[in-house]
């Protein structure tokens, strides 16, 4: 019977050999196949929100860079006034004590630890989801406000004070000031904050301004101080241009009238996203801004006042990067722009979680 059926199939020993083979192959690729093509969809899964941030940033970037070019909309005051009218310098026109309404005198009171960086985050009342997600990830490194680092949140006044007062009570790192919270008041944020550092935080070394929708990297902000603790005793340091142009668009969010600023240039400026400078530093701005006329840009406005003081504005790499990930620049990395809630939670998980915590 085994016989015929060999006789009939005719089935040589050279084919079993190869039956024999090409069952082995494929027992042992296919779960390799199989494999790869799992991982290969994960690792997928893991770039795309990459991929997504990364197109979603490129849109924004051409938003703003359409709103920067297309002039459609000059201002009409252009022609009404004379380049001069408005001087850099005046004799205490810009007085201004700030009064706090929601105080934490305390978060610089320390016996036990010396104070590197106080860290100055401007915010708008309505973000508390921002700090919130600022809190749980890169302010982490504050270690609640006992470490070395210290942190506070800047506010203005709004209808929602109260509900400000309420998250105080549980954070206990807001300063609120006695003045409008408006975008347009952003100079008198940041002088705020000048003023608390100088009343409340006088053994900081240095100060950092940054915004609540910054990803600020510690490992990387304490690197570049540290290498650049010498010039900052004389300059602000950060994403720092030398010189720029006033943008004249409306539409632009950083649009400057030729009233507010009729010169053609600003002496540069550090972005207002993030900078250092050392308490000394701090001090002098506060002192000349009494004579230096208020401009509602703060950044420039900072770069007004270190004009008038004879100090530098000091370019130091890693600041504003747009898509910078931790994982790939730890090392460079100082602050990220445009981070959104759930991307700055997301970026910490994944990326840019300190590594001696894992
Ligand atoms: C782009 O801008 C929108 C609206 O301002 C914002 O919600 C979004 O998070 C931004 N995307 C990125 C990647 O910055
Ligand atoms: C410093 O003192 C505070 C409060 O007494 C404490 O919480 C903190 O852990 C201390 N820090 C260090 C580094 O010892
Ligand atoms: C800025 O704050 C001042 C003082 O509260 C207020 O009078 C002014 O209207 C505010 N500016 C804007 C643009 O809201």
């Amino acid at each position: 019977m085994f016989k015929v059926v060999w006789e009939k199939w005719k089935i040589g020993k050279r084919e079993i050999l190869r039956l024999i083979l090409v069952t082995i192959l494929l027992s042992t690729c296919f779960p390799l196949i199989w494999y790869t093509t799992q991982e290969s969809f994960s690792l997928l899964k893991k770039t795309t929100w990459l991929i997504d941030d990364a197109t979603g940033g490129l849109k924004n970037l051409t938003i703003q860079f359409k709103t920067l070019t297309t002039h459609s909309r000059v201002d009409k005051s252009l022609a009404k006034v004379k380049p001069t009218e408005k001087p850099y310098k005046c004799d205490g026109c810009f007085s201004k004590q700030f009064t706090f309404l929601i105080n934490n005198e305390g978060i610089c009171k320390t016996s036990n630890v010396s104070i590197k960086i106080l860290i100055m985050i401007t915010s708008s009342p309505q973000n508390k989801l921002s700090r919130n997600a600022i809190r749980d990830t890169w302010l982490t490194y504050a270690k609640k406000n006992n470490g070395n680092i210290r942190y506070v949140f800047l506010l203005g006044e709004s209808p929602m004070t109260k509900e400000l007062e309420k998250e105080n009570l549980q954070t206990k790192d807001i300063i609120l000031g006695n003045f409008k919270d408006a975008y347009n008041n952003l100079t008198y944020k940041t002088l705020m904050g000048y003023q608390w550092a100088t009343q409340h935080c006088k053994h900081a070394q240095f100060v950092m301004k940054t915004d609540d929708d910054m990803f600020v990297h510690i490992p990387g902000l304490t690197r570049v101080i540290k290498e650049n603790s010498k010039v900052l005793q004389t300059a602000v340091g950060g994403n720092c241009k030398q010189s720029a142009r006033p943008i004249r668009n409306t539409r632009s969010k950083w649009y400057a009238s030729l009233k507010s600023y009729p010169q053609r240039t600003y002496p540069g400026f550090c972005s207002g996203t993030g900078y250092v400078t050392s308490l000394d530093v701090v001090t002098k701005i506060m002192k000349i801004s009494k004579d230096v006329p208020f401009f509602h840009l703060e950044d420039v406005y900072v770069s007004l006042c270190i004009k008038q003081l004879g100090l530098k504005l000091h370019y130091i790499d890693g600041f504003m990067r747009t898509f910078g990930l931790c994982r790939n620049e730890y090392n460079t990395l100082v602050t990220v722009h445009k981070v959104a809630v759930n991307r700055m939670r997301r970026m910490w998980e994944t990326l840019c979680a300190p590594k001696e915590k894992k």
